[in-house]
């Protein structure tokens, strides 16, 4: 099923209201139905080494997973042994992922809006999360990293991961392929340590906040 919330010219004459509950019931319908059928050791092998072993991250460590849908990384995450909270907008995600991985704690809620302190997670991971699909230069791009960030405890990093071929195609009706440079020139802008890699098929960015 095609979930991704393509940017067509219908949807272009729809309010930000009405586009974000047609991509809201089109990933309810999704999750209903469990989702992705991702292989569970395919993605922990991936995730140890591009994720936890780059950005060195120690088990007991609290992490929030934003876009999180039915919360398949989320437990993944957890199984390595952290603590982890997961946040999405879809019912049904959340449904799932309390329902199916019950060790971690799930909120819905709004990357744009979250129920947490500010300052307590020592990870935020983002994967696949819309907003760093298409101009990651956007003024919507650049707040939601640095929202996110302010998540972090001192010294703590967010982590972005998502699709794509680096091939800087943007069709209208698609997901954009931003470039390596598309991606630096966004984590660049921050004044913070960053980096950006790219691996079997996925941009693996960070951002880490001052330590103090
Ligand atoms: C492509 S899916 C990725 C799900 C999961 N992270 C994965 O990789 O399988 C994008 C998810 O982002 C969620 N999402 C989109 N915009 C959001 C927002 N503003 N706040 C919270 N979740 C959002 C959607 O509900 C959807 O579950």
């Amino acid at each position: 099923m095609a979930v991704a919330v393509a940017r067509t010219q219908e949807q272009a004459s729809l309010t930000e209201n009405e586009r974000l509950a047609r991509g809201d019931a089109l990933y309810n319908e999704f999750y209903r139905t469990g989702g992705w059928k991702y292989s569970f050791w395919q993605e922990y092998w991936w995730h140890r080494r591009h994720v936890v072993k780059r950005f060195g991250l120690r088990r007991g460590m609290r992490i929030l997973e934003v876009a999180c849908g039915n919360g398949f990384h989320t437990h993944l995450l957890k199984r390595m042994g952290f603590e982890c909270t997961g946040v999405d907008r879809s019912r049904e995600g959340i449904a799932w992922a309390q329902g199916h991985y019950p060790r971690s704690t799930y909120y819905r809620a709004d990357i744009d809006d979250l129920p947490f302190a500010r300052g307590t997670f020592d990870a935020v991971f983002a994967r696949g999360c819309s907003r760093y699909h298409y101009d990651l230069m956007s003024v919507e791009a650049l707040e939601t990293t640095e929202n996110l960030s302010s998540y972090l405890k001192p010294g703590g990093v967010f982590i972005m991961v998502i699709v794509s071929d680096l091939s800087g195609r943007r069709e209208p009706d698609k997901v954009w392929h931003n470039t390596l440079d598309d991606y630096r020139r966004h984590f660049s802008s921050f004044g913070r340590k960053w980096s950006v890699d790219w691996a079997d098929g996925m941009a693996v960015c960070g951002l880490w906040n001052a330590a103090q």
